[in-house]
């Protein structure tokens, strides 16, 4: 470990008096110490003593001191990690030694089979000890680090292999890589050390909420925010990301007379643990000594087993000859180290052919383009279809039917389309051509729409029967009037007998007609009674977010639930006044004001005020100094696992706050779950239930821009 406990006690108060105090440039050193310990400990032990605002602090109180000295400012400064400069191009350079690849594995007997061309090509008996170490094999961007005189000089991709492009601005900018290492301590001059730069699963989803928020493309999985994330001209942003670098070899070490100095450290297990001790972040627990190959294969399929719940992708475990000296001895191939082979895990991408595209009409109308294709197995799971988004999607990926196509599962990232295997074509594919008209009602030829600033072709008849259908089914759903019971099949069973013409129906239903449908009970009419006289009392924000009104959610639906004594006073808005209100943008006042002008939906909410259902403000509609307009409000809520930002006590209470309710068990009553490290049995619980959402404890502050 590269620092003790004490050294905890001491950075921690060291940290908090210097946020506290006017920093002279006397304590510029030991600033820089403070600093670069809490760097460690929140970038390569995953486990910070200071929030990052404290964090800040310190960094912008280096800064000062730096201003004011230009002369001080050392190499190795914290501040040396974000570039300035933004960089024109990237430019190739030569590795030290090539990157080479690794050989492939897929279960015991192909690691039995490795053990034996071990040996063979190390001239050792069956009998012979040969120890192993096994290891994740990360699935990011591969990149190389040089080292000389302690000070690391540069960073750069694989490449080809023999050139990869230097990125070294990038690489400085991520706080998991020491910008110093005491390598000179060991009598090493110059060391060029292998790694796989990789975002965390979590922050990978947070990433691309940012990224959806500022409308920008998403990344399709962490791998692709990683390696984008290098190659980014702007180092700012590869620190934004939080991308960071496991380093698993050292692939070249000399002293300063050019001897060789990486056979002096003598096995795998202890170079992994010196770049430990010398700040790296390296596989950690995921790293195991084993006295044989059957102990390496029982350890990777345990990982195997455990891969989604780990932290970072992984696509299988790497085994390597434990003695360098061994190594040396047993040597590469022009493609592999013949020491070393990768245990892949069941595959997580596959190819399959695109069969057919349908086209599923939303609740608003939007189309979206569903591919079908050849059933495929990806880790286990069956994909028979998968999402097109949208004819931008069709079109930039070049899609034709009858592709081989290539289809990725990554984490828990939905299935998607890679892309087209175009080498493959034979001419038969044919061109997909997105619908002009509506494909619900195809008699009715209805003319598709797609409004500027969108991305979806829409269908503006509010008659059209499949919009009517999506209309109820979100209309009845949990998010929207919660009616238990109710569902989708129920939904198109009533709208095909005719009893749900529109959203009003549902509160006139005939419940003597339903206990006469086959498989309709009186227990479960009862219930499905009860429950839609519970939803008539629904408060007006659920009312209005369940109108399917474009580009109102449910945020926007207590904004303006709180607004208005009866949902029918919206009849007078127009524009400006929804403007007013510092949440509603231009887009929704429009749709408000649109909806709100036509006859027949004043109609609907007439006929539905007339069944029971309520029109009016309710108590729980009003402004009050907890958040409505909060995501949690009216969510139950639990904590579990250890927080590293803040006490379970004060999360509590910041939930609170917000209007959350705080409960003590996981159950179907649980809405949300919110996870600190070592997680336990509540967590798999709750995935087990897959009713509730789960956040990390990054994500809930994100969530509540805490
Ligand atoms: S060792 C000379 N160890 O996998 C041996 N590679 O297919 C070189 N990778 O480009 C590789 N995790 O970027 C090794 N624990 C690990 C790894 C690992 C990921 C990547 C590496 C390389 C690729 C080889």
């Amino acid at each position: 470990m590269k620092y003790t406990l004490e050294d905890q006690k001491t950075y921690f108060e060291t940290a908090k008096a210097f946020i506290k105090d006017h920093l002279s440039v006397d304590q510029y050193d030991l600033l820089i110490r403070c600093i670069q310990y809490h760097e460690w400990k929140y970038a390569v032990q995953n486990d910070p003593i200071i929030t990052d605002f404290e964090y800040d602090q310190l960094f912008d109180k280096l800064k000062q001191i730096e201003l004011k000295n230009p002369s001080k400012v050392r190499k190795d400064s914290p501040t040396q990690r974000v570039a300035t400069d933004l960089k024109d191009h990237f430019f190739s350079v030569p590795h030290l030694i090539p990157m080479l690849s690794l050989g492939n594995s897929y279960n015991e007997d192909d690691l039995i089979d490795f053990d034996s061309s071990v040996r063979k090509n190390a001239k050792l008996t069956s009998e012979d000890q040969v120890y192993y170490t096994i290891e994740p094999k990360y699935d990011g961007g591969s990149i190389a680090l040089i080292y000389e005189d302690d000070v690391l000089i540069r960073a750069a991709t694989r490449g080809n292999g023999t050139e990869g492009e230097e990125m070294t601005a990038n690489a400085k900018a991520m706080r998991s890589i020491p910008l110093k290492a005491a390598f000179s301590k060991f009598g090493i001059h110059k060391v060029e050390l292998r790694g796989e730069a990789l975002i965390r699963k979590d922050l990978f989803h947070l990433v691309n909420e940012k990224r959806a928020a500022s409308d920008l493309s998403l990344f399709a999985n962490p791998r692709n925010a990683a390696t984008g994330g290098l190659r980014t001209k702007d180092a700012n942003e590869t620190s934004a990301r939080g991308i960071e670098t496991f380093v698993f070899q050292i692939g070249y070490a000399i002293d300063q007379n050019g001897n060789d100095k990486l056979q002096e450290i003598k096995t795998h297990f202890n170079a992994i643990t010196m770049l430990a001790d010398l700040g790296f972040k390296t596989p950690g627990e995921g790293l195991k000594l084993c006295k044989t190959i059957k102990e390496a294969s029982d350890f990777a399929n345990e990982w195997e087993a455990k891969r989604e719940s780990y932290d970072y992708e992984i696509d299988g475990m790497v085994i390597k000859v434990n003695d360098l000296q061994l190594q040396d001895i047993i040597g590469v191939t022009q493609h592999h180290p013949r020491w070393a082979i990768a245990f892949k895990f069941k595959a997580k991408q596959a190819t399959t052919r695109l069969i057919g595209v349908e086209y599923q009409v939303g609740k608003v109308g939007s189309i979206t383009p569903v591919a079908k294709l050849e059933p495929v197995s990806l880790a286990g799971v069956t994909v028979s279809s998968v999402s097109l988004h949208n004819e931008d999607f069709i079109s930039s990926r070049d899609l034709m039917i009858g592709d081989t196509v290539l289809v990725e599962r990554a984490g828990d990232v939905i299935p998607y389309i890679v892309k087209a295997m175009k080498e493959l074509r034979d001419g038969s594919e044919q061109k997909i051509e997105f619908p002009k008209y509506c494909p619900a009602d195809q008699d009715k030829k209805i003319a598709l729409i797609r409004e500027e600033g969108e991305s979806a072709w829409r269908c503006p008849d509010p008659m059209c029967s499949a919009q009517r259908i999506q209309k109820l089914i979100f209309h009845v759903s949990k998010d929207a009037m919660n009616i238990d019971g109710f569902g989708k099949s129920n939904v198109e069973k009533f709208f095909e007998l005719g009893w749900l013409e529109d959203l009003s129906r549902v509160y006139d239903l005939d419940y003597t007609k339903i206990s006469a449908l086959e498989g309709f009970g009186s227990k479960s009419v009862e219930k499905l009674q009860a429950s839609i006289e519970r939803a008539k009392a629904n408060p007006i924000s659920r009312l209005l977010h369940s109108l399917s009104i474009h580009h109102l959610g449910k945020k926007a639906g207590k904004i303006l639930a709180s607004e208005v004594n009866h949902v029918l006073d919206f009849v007078n808005w127009d524009e400006e006044k929804y403007e007013t209100i510092k949440e509603i943008g231009p887009v929704l006042a429009k749709n408000m004001v649109a909806f709100f002008s036509s006859a027949s939906n004043i109609e609907l909410l007439q006929r539905m005020e007339a069944y029971g259902v309520n029109l009016k403000q309710l108590e729980s509609d009003k402004p009050k100094d907890i958040d409505e307009s909060s995501i949690l409000y009216g969510k139950t809520i639990l904590f579990t696992g250890s927080l590293q930002k803040m006490k379970r006590k004060e999360a509590q209470q910041l939930a609170e706050i917000n209007g959350a309710k705080n409960i003590s068990a996981v159950s179907s009553n649980l809405d949300i779950l919110v996870v600190g490290e070592k997680a336990g049995s509540k967590l798999k619980k709750a995935q087990a239930l897959g009713t509730v959402k789960i956040y990390t404890e990054l994500e809930f502050l994100e969530l509540l821009n805490a």
